[in-house]
């Protein structure tokens, strides 16, 4: 994995900065990012743009991977936009200083309240999710005087090879208009009607942890196709085109990601192919990468507690933190690699499996993990753990939940405290 390497101590080295250290500075459990490491993703996927498309399109960082302000920040430095999906990483973006102009905001199910928010802070593209949202949004527009910038989620029936939970590309998702039932063009007709709306475009987003380039490029397809018809349909040809996120990352040796840029250079191929043959303008193309900018550039770091020896049978090894700030494993069965990150010259030794410390037998990060001999105190890293961890951290149990540091060049920085147990109970009357 990059960004890592062992030092003299034979601690393991992440972004630069030896991980006991961070752990003794910051405490465990512990989210790192690597700063440099993000900034390289996102300036993949946006020369990416430049090189194989001739700059026509944006990249929206997908914000539900990792939000705080520091991410907002640094996808501002590096000239990207940004995918919000909910009023608070609307709100936290906002706070961090980011132009809403560069937002594209989703969601099936937007209230009322959320659309005025949308409208009052200028969001760029709101992207439509069902008929009566289109109805409300154009009502609340004319009233407060704006003419939004929209773009329709369509299903563009593509599977990709994902898990199930996460694949919502497909007829059978609670998101968007299908292509294939009518939906999609009836939403466009709704569109195109409203006067205090703008419709700029299409948006799809087939699913997550996808390596292979050809579901996109099929999609890429339909989805142009779809733009055609629409042109012959309504006399309207749309300029945008958004393909959603969702290229694939290392968790462990079984995983193949294939350079960012590649995606980007297979699917400009097939869009210029496709719009010559249909004697179409290329689209304004937007990409939403979530995990695969900021996913391998983070490591959690956890101290390790009590050891249960059933002989025969299995070794919990209990960490300091667990479900509660990585529901993956529990939520995906997702699999990690783990490094004894304070003695990394010691060989494996057994298999054991890393528990959490939840009141949940299920609360386990990794099952029949090849470890060296370790005990009380030493300190466990679990790698490629940037994305969708910190996002989805929860207070079960009343669990603080960690701090994330953010290294560049062996730097380290807070970006998010640690919870307080005052914190926990701030609400509470
Ligand atoms: C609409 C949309 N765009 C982008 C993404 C980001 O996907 P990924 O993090 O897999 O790149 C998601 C993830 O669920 C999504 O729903």
């Amino acid at each position: 994995m990059n960004g890592i390497a062992v030092n003299e101590k034979n601690h393991l080295v992440f972004a630069g900065a030896d991980v006991t250290e961070l752990a003794k500075e910051f405490g465990t459990p512990l989210y790192v990012m690597d700063e440099g490491r993000i900034r390289e993703n996102m300036r993949l996927y946006r020369r990416s743009i430049e090189k194989f498309y001739g700059g026509k399109g944006l990249v929206c960082y997908a914000s539900k991977a990792f939000s705080c302000k520091e991410i907002y920040r640094i996808a501002k430095e590096e000239g990207i936009g940004a995918d919000a999906v909910s009023a608070g990483e609307l709100y936290t973006a906002i706070q961090a200083g980011f132009d809403p102009v560069n937002i594209c905001y989703h969601g099936n199910n937007k209230t009322d309240r959320e659309l005025a928010y949308l409208l009052e802070s200028g969001v760029g593209r709101i992207v439509a999710d069902a008929y009566d949202e289109l109805d409300r949004l154009d009502e609340l527009a004319g009233k407060m005087g704006k003419k939004p910038g929209i773009l329709l989620r369509l299903c563009p029936g593509v599977e990709a090879h994902t898990h199930e939970f996460i694949r919502t590309g497909g007829i059978d998702s609670k998101f968007g208009f299908a292509i294939e039932l009518g939906d999609a063009m009836k939403a466009v007709r709704l569109a195109l009607s409203k006067p205090n709306l703008q419709l700029r475009g299409i948006h799809c987003h087939i699913g997550s942890q996808i390596f292979d380039s050809d579901p996109f490029e099929h999609t890429a397809e339909i989805m142009l196709h779809f733009l055609d018809e629409v042109r012959k349909e309504t006399g309207v040809l749309l300029p945008e085109l958004n393909l959603g996120g969702g290229f694939g990352i290392r968790y462990t040796e079984e995983d193949t990601p294939k350079p960012y840029d590649g995606y980007m250079e297979q699917v400009s191929r097939k869009v210029g192919q496709v719009c010559a043959e249909l004697e179409m303008e290329q689209p304004f193309i937007l990409l939403e990468p979530g995990r695969s900018i900021v996913g391998e550039a983070g490591i959690t770091l956890y101290e390790i507690g009590s050891i249960k020896e059933i002989p025969g049978i299995r070794t919990y090894v209990a960490v300091d933190g667990g479900m509660t700030d990585n529901i993956r494993p529990v939520l995906y069965g997702a699999k990690y690699d783990f490094l004894l990150a304070n003695k990394m010259n010691l060989p494996p030794a057994r298999k054991v499996t890393v528990a959490g410390r939840c009141c949940e037998s299920g609360d386990v990060l990794g099952k029949d993990i090849l470890l060296p001999e370790c005990g009380r105190g030493d300190l466990l890293a679990v790698l490629s753990t940037g994305a969708y961890h910190y996002s989805m951290a929860s207070n079960y149990n009343r669990v603080p939940r960690p701090a994330v540091v953010m290294v560049r060049d062996g730097q380290a920085r807070l970006a998010v405290r640690r919870e307080s147990l005052e914190d926990l109970a701030r609400n509470d009357i």
